[in-house]
């Protein structure tokens, strides 16, 4: 199992890093453009080798798809981070074309290969990598509902004064400040819904909190966040990999799922070894129906600043 992380910045290094020490890849390629940066961040990690007991064989690249030829999933974070107090949307300029050129670059020395977009605004970018690659639908997914359902969870756990591994939840709706809809009525503490547990009002601040994640971890940090964005695209990644058929929200191309057509937003899928092998359709209520298509309205409205 092959896979390749295009960019080696915090998210790509975290993602490599993590995959390594779940030792189910037998090698990860991390490439950057920027000289030497890739080789170095290889070479630290396979210094953890013997300490974090994994034999994937992790190696750098600048700025050379031969390297990466014959990849079975790669995974695109390069694209500049968010400042604090920016919108992911705003990242579109900038990181539309370095997108394109990546997935378009992957694809020519991995034909057959499954694609993970976290580039920001990632649901757009998703979008952008459909229309550049023309890949099947199952082999694109932007990762974007993991790391917004793992926020929640956080969330989820500190209102409750629950272990975390008590809670589950799920993100829907696009990846951004606005448009998330963090299903707080499927939400549950060992399978009984929080709502037992919280207030309406709390499980509203709860769903607010989550929204502003990241840009809450920008304010602090002064750049975007790394270590979960790196965990929930290397989870999905050995999902993939592993085909273990978890669900997973992902961003994924709906042509009338959910009531939506030509967008890339997130949804519960299956991951195996297609990639998404199936859009689960869940129930919601009217207010979460009418959030996905507020967020889905975004999503759209973003996706046309595209120079498609
Ligand atoms: C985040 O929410 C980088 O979009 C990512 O942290």
């Amino acid at each position: 199992m092959k896979v390749t992380v295009v960019g080696a910045g915090a998210v790509g290094a975290s993602c490599a890093e993590y995959i390594a020490i779940k030792n189910f890849a037998s090698e990860v390629v991390i490439l950057d453009i920027k000289e030497g940066f890739a080789e170095g961040k290889a070479m630290d990690l396979m210094q953890c080798a013997s300490l974090n007991g994994f034999d994937t064989k992790i190696t750098g690249v600048t700025n050379d798809y031969s390297k990466t030829a014959d990849s079975d999933i790669c995974v695109i974070t390069s694209g500049i981070p968010r400042k604090p107090g920016m919108t992911r949307e705003e990242l579109i300029g900038i990181n539309a074309g370095i997108v394109k050129d990546v997935s378009t670059s992957l694809l020519e020395h991995s034909p057959n290969m499954i694609l993970i977009v976290v580039s920001n605004p990632m649901d757009t970018m998703t979008y952008l990598a459909h229309k550049a690659t023309g890949m099947p639908k199952n082999r694109i997914i932007g990762m974007g509902g993991a790391l917004d359902s793992a926020r929640f969870k956080y969330r989820l756990a500190e209102a409750l004064g629950a272990p975390i591994s008590d809670v589950d939840g799920m993100v829907i709706g696009g990846h951004s400040d606005v448009g998330m809809v963090p299903l707080t009525s499927h939400a549950t503490r060992n399978s009984i819904k929080v709502s037992e547990f919280l207030s309406e009002e709390r499980l509203e601040q709860v769903a607010a909190d989550t929204k502003v994640g990241g840009a809450t971890l920008t304010k602090l940090l002064g750049t975007s966040a790394w270590y979960a964005p790196g965990a929930a695209v290397s989870g999905m990644v050995q999902a993939i990999a592993c085909d273990t058929k978890k669900i997973f929200p992902c961003s994924t191309y709906l042509e009338g799922e959910y009531g939506l057509n030509d967008i890339c937003i997130g949804v519960p899928v299956v991951l195996g070894k297609d990639g998404i092998e199936k859009i689960v359709d869940i129930p919601l209520s009217d207010a979460e129906k009418a959030h996905v298509q507020a967020s889905a309205e975004g999503v759209t409205k973003t996706n046309g600043l595209l120079n498609l």
